[in-house]
């Protein structure tokens, strides 16, 4: 037929270029030595048992559908955190969620704006939906950089994203400077404040946006299982919204995107909250001894609030990594710039910090 190309399918120009996600590295073991994966911010703690059960009851009845509504869910969650069932989504991941949120919200020719260095989904998400990516650098603190971000809103906004904690710096804003940003984002512009390592956060300054989005209709905040609660392999995510976000989110979901197992087992862990947020803290422990034990090293470490470490290395950052990586533990360059650590077994910890301060003796 006249007006086909017949060389092959016509892909969307908005995918020309757009960087693969890339995950964290496997663990490389050498020669039998222990080897660690610190490059994905996973938990390093397997499964409670009872969630395994949950989770295993599950997997006898996967020639079935799942829930679509996953109304267990939903209403555990609006429990937990006081808020109308209406008001939660969930997707394949909170990552899932965020482009579901951008399916809902933008395309060509409009504009999102992010910080950067951030999260690195959220370019990739931006472009795929086709719209443009606007990203902010973060100040010279590694902190989102809230009033350029402002600056850089125009008629063609329609999403920001607020990492709080951000990734990979574990940098956090504070509550008072988010509140006087929330204030002044038009009100037609959607804010998703990204919190998926909210539970990681010891500082009080930092705002919970649940709280934020109460009364707030053009606010929409991000969770996951993926971390805290050691859910990263079932792919389960949730957002807190007001009508007509939450409702755009059932609309642009995948259907029976969240499985059974994936529900079962986030119930469960929400149930086993205590012993979760235990774990929560063991590794925030681990944080604070890493972060200390690196400045005592000499290094700048940002001031982390979620469970990894982000060292600014530059050109060094790709020898720092192999390094890291001879020593087994695979950590999360970003070429040029520096490198992410999970905090991870208190094995895999001592490895990197061992490693961080042979490096620096060697600089
Ligand atoms: C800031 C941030 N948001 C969202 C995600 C996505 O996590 P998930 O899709 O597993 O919920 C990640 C994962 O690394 C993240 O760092």
């Amino acid at each position: 037929m006249s007006g086909h190309d017949q060389t092959g399918p016509r892909l969307r120009d908005a995918l020309q270029g757009i960087p693969t996600y890339k995950p964290g590295k496997p663990a490389q073991a050498e020669d039998g030595a222990p080897a660690f994966k610190l490059s994905s911010n996973e938990n390093p703690y397997p499964p409670l048992p009872g969630v395994l059960d949950a989770a295993m009851a599950a997997v006898h009845e996967f020639n079935r559908y799942p829930d679509m509504a996953c109304s267990g869910l939903h209403a555990e969650l609006a429990d937990r955190f006081g808020v109308p069932v209406s008001h939660i989504a969930t997707g394949t991941g909170s990552v899932g969620v965020a482009q579901q949120l951008l399916q809902a919200t933008s395309g060509p020719g409009d504009e999102v704006i992010f910080a950067w260095r951030s999260f690195e989904a959220y370019p990739i998400i931006t472009r795929i939906s086709g719209a443009t990516a606007v990203p902010v650098p973060l100040d010279a603190d590694e902190v989102h950089d809230l009033d350029a971000m402002l600056a850089a809103v125009t008629e063609r906004t329609r999403l920001i994203f607020v990492c709080n904690p951000n990734n990979p710096t574990g940098t956090v804003v504070r509550k008072d400077a988010l509140v006087r940003f929330l204030d002044a984002v038009p009100k037609d512009v959607l804010v998703v404040l990204d919190e998926a390592y909210n539970e990681f956060v010891r500082d009080e300054a930092c705002p919970d946006g649940i709280e934020l989005y109460r009364d707030r209709p053009n606010v929409a905040v991000l969770r996951t299982f993926s971390k805290a609660y050691g859910l990263a392999g079932l792919r389960v995510g949730f957002a807190v919204a007001h009508e007509p976000v939450a409702a755009a989110l059932r609309q642009t979901a995948v259907p029976f995107g969240v499985s059974q197992i994936a529900q079962e087992a986030a119930i469960a862990s929400l149930r086993a909250e205590d012993e979760l947020l235990g774990r929560v803290g063991a590794l925030v422990g681990e944080r604070n001894r890493v972060v200390a034990a690196l400045r005592a090293q000499g290094w700048t470490v940002p001031e982390t609030q979620a469970n990894f470490v982000w060292l600014r290395l530059g050109e060094r950052t790709t020898d720092f990594a192999a390094a890291c990586e001879a020593s087994g533990v695979t950590v999360r360059p970003f070429a040029g710039e520096g490198v992410r650590v999970t905090i991870g077994e208190t094995e895999a910890n001592d490895l990197f910090v061992r490693t961080a301060e042979l490096f620096r003796k060697e600089l």
